[in-house]
């Protein structure tokens, strides 16, 4: 439901931005359904804006009005995106390039933070180490594979075969299809992984472990059993490996990890992939569709 409220009026440490673009991930079903709760109702979904400063708080000396802006991790203890008007605390943005469209911005920024947060932040990816990317073709894969790739690895993804030749394009070594039957057979072949990124535990973990190198290292970011685990632990213990549970809510840097993402957009090195945009009418439809349709990278709202 589209309404009219108060524009909101920044605080002394928030800018106020006007909303380019937001985007949809799946965290904003499972705020709507309940399963994580927002702050109360009526609620504004959306977690990602890119857009341009009108206003600026007391205390805020580093944002200026017209200063283009990305943000995220919005949309859960605070009003979302999915607006014409957000206001944002300064630990939660960062300057976007002039040659970044919003967009593409809004498309990178939760996913971008989660990716980072994965593999760099939590799993201490190396240069010339092997990644794992499952699901290649999500709104986080697409971002993770990019991200690797920027920082030297060596990266085999999953997805479905429609996507092979585009994520091959975006920096993928090895991509494989999620649905054959000697998935861990072909994984091993490409190399054993010393990072995966993990997006679905409930069906990885076990072959995670098959797959990984000796002490390899799991950024666990999605599942929909709660109890999900390895099937088998001693051979878990065996390869000592290391599960990193990740939530990009609670990174502690948000802003920072946003600068180094608008960094890898502004040289090419990350592009985020636009598979359809919506107004904000539109909302529902798109995250219904995030649930519910295959595609490459993100759904954007442009308000
Ligand atoms: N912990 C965190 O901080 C965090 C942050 C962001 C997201 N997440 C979670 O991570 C998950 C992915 O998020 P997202 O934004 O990337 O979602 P998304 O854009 O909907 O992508 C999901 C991807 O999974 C693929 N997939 C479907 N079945 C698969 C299978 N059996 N094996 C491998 N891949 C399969 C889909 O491909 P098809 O097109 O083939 O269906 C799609 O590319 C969600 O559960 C989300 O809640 C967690």
């Amino acid at each position: 439901m589209v309404e009219d409220v108060d524009r909101p009026t920044p605080d002394d440490d928030e800018v106020l931005v006007k909303v380019r673009a937001a985007s949809v991930n799946p965290v904003d079903t499972y705020f709507r359904e309940g399963s994580y709760a927002p702050g109360g109702l009526p609620w504004i979904p959306g977690s990602d804006a890119a857009g341009v400063v009108t206003a600026v708080g007391d205390d805020v000396t580093e944002y200026d009005p017209g200063d283009r802006v990305v943000a995220t991790a919005l949309g859960n203890d605070r009003p979302g995106t999915c607006a014409e008007y957000v206001a944002v605390p300064t630990d939660r943005l960062a300057r976007l390039p002039d040659r970044v469209g919003f967009a593409a911005a809004a498309a990178g920024a939760l996913v971008g933070v989660t990716a980072w947060q994965s593999l760099v932040a939590r799993c201490d990816l190396d240069p010339g180490e092997r990644v794992l990317v499952h699901g290649g073709s999500g709104g986080v894969g697409h971002v993770a594979v990019q991200v690797a790739a920027a920082a030297g690895a060596r990266v085999t993804t999953t997805a479905r075969p429609a996507y092979h030749d585009d994520l091959a394009d975006l920096g993928a070594d090895d991509v494989l299809d999620y649905g054959r039957d000697d998935l861990a057979d072909a994984i091993r072949e490409t190399g054993q992984p010393d990072v995966i990124l993990d997006h679905r535990l409930d069906d990885y973990l076990g072959l995670d472990c098959e797959v990984a190198a000796f002490r390899g290292r799991i950024a666990a970011i999605g599942n929909s059993d709660p109890e999900a685990t390895f099937p088998n632990v001693p051979a878990h213990r065996g390869k000592a490996l290391t599960v990193n549970h990740v939530s990009m809510f609670n990174t502690p840097d948000v802003a920072r990890v946003l600068g180094r993402l608008a960094a890898l957009l502004e040289r090419g090195s990350l592009v985020p992939q636009v598979a359809r945009t919506y107004d904000l009418a539109g909302v529902k439809d798109a995250q219904q569709a995030v649930l519910d349709d295959s595609f490459l990278g993100k759904l954007v709202v442009e308000p």
